[in-house]
């Protein structure tokens, strides 16, 4: 029979990969446990039109990307996509606004979009992602971004934080306008799919990959140049305070995000050596109330763990095992020298194999032990142990009692 395999784009992380991902995820825990986030387990499933309503019925995750599917009762469903939508409801369900005038939140876990899969981009990823819920100071976008840039000090992986404003409801729909026009007047040279957001989504066509339309748009009309005083204002406090704590970052005129929700500050993390985003998010100041809350506004960001997990390194296991070896009619035993061992807190194998000395030896050289506990007979009548250094080969029989500090 065929073997089953993982359905496309969805992964099993194991071994070293696993190993990365949770230095990556505890790294990301330790930073927002310094900025005093609270932690929220989301559901992965929620109701499509949250996202909808939330990301934008023209972007690519919305048109294509979801994983949606009816209920029972014909309603539709979708695996999230992303955490902002789902934070934000549980903002509101939960009216965490009663309880303090702003509120900081994180959330870990896997995310669903349907997307062509390639290197470090998966059907099934997972994120961490944390919200600012009820500020719309320039010092809570500077912290936010202050926090990606030490997630990424502390895990050592070069990446420039490049920012952008996106302007607000005054000043956003002014230069759509101008940049629609400039658009029309470079058609001739767009792309397919920008040929439809040009009048769908006309500023997705700013970050489009495609070498024409980069070219194309190289001229067009710049967001920044079209703020209203406020958000001029609002991102030059934001570029000082990055300046005051020392977090170096780059202005992209060009970024523009993939998700409709944005307002003002927008950021991505970028690898200098895979070249992808590797953090990202932005503030968001008309989400709360467009899904039904009391006017809230709210910045974040979310990290990418498994792009994450492929610039990081992580060491060896350091952590000794003992394994121990029952030799001979003595499971009894074994299993006690185990016990004691592991009330110690150690890390213990017991060998589940039965065979000659040398092969258990093999076998725990295989578990990549650092000392084999050899019991038989004659230990057990002592109440001692045989262990040897699997490092240095030296053996020494003790007292099951001194096994206590025996790792130095
Ligand atoms: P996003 O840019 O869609 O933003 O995703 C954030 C990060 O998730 C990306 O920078 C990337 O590292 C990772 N990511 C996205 N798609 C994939 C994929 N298919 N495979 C692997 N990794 C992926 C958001 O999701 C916003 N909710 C961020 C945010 C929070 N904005 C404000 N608050």
């Amino acid at each position: 029979m065929e073997e089953f395999r993982t359905v496309r784009g969805f992964h099993d992380i194991l071994g070293e990969d696993l190993r990365k991902f949770r230095r990556v995820t505890q790294t990301v825990r330790e930073v927002l446990r310094r900025f005093n986030f609270e932690e929220v387990i989301l559901p992965v499933v929620e109701y499509a039109e949250l996202f909808q309503r939330s990301i934008g019925d023209f972007t690519d995750i919305v048109q294509k990307e979801m994983f949606v599917f009816p209920d029972r009762k014909g309603r539709l469903l979708a695996l999230r996509p992303e955490g902002t939508a789902s934070a934000v409801r549980a903002y509101l369900q939960n009216r965490l606004y009663t309880l303090r005038p702003y509120v900081k939140l994180f959330y870990e876990g896997p995310m669903f979009r349907y997307e062509r899969p390639q290197a470090g981009r998966y059907r099934q990823f997972h994120q961490i992602g944390a919200e600012v819920f009820g500020s719309e100071d320039p010092l809570v976008d500077a912290e936010v971004i202050k926090i990606v840039h030490l997630i990424l000090k502390e895990l050592g992986i070069p990446a420039v934080v490049e920012i952008n404003s996106l302007g607000c409801k005054v000043c956003r729909p002014v230069y759509r306008e101008a940049l629609s026009k400039f658009l029309e007047s470079v058609a001739g040279h767009l792309c397919d799919v920008c040929m439809e957001r040009k009048d769908k989504n006309p500023l997705r066509v700013l970050d489009c990959k495609v070498t024409t339309c980069q070219e194309a748009v190289k001229e067009a009309p710049r967001m920044l140049d079209y703020l209203c005083e406020d958000c001029k204002k609002h991102h030059h406090s934001v570029k000082r305070y990055l300046e005051v704590m020392e977090v170096p970052y780059r202005e992209n005129p060009h970024l523009v995000r993939g998700l409709d929700y944005y307002t003002r500050t927008v950021f991505e993390a970028v690898s200098e050596t895979l070249n992808i985003t590797i953090i990202a998010g932005g503030r968001y100041d008309y989400l709360v109330e467009e899904l039904g809350g009391p006017p809230t506004p709210a910045v974040g960001f979310a990290v990418g763990v498994e792009r994450l997990s492929m610039l990081v390194s992580v060491q060896e296991e350091e952590e000794p095992l003992y394994f121990v070896i029952p030799f001979g009619q003595v499971e009894e035993y074994a299993l006690m020298v185990a016990d004691f061992l592991r009330s110690q807190g150690k890390r213990v194998e017991i060998s589940y194999k039965k065979g000659s000395l040398k092969k258990q030896l093999e076998l725990a050289n295989k578990f990549k032990a650092r000392y084999a506990v050899i019991v038989g007979e004659d230990e057990k009548n002592s109440s001692e142990v045989s262990i040897k250094d699997l490092a240095t080969g030296e053996q020494r029989r003790v007292k099951l009692e001194a096994l206590k500090d025996y790792h130095r």
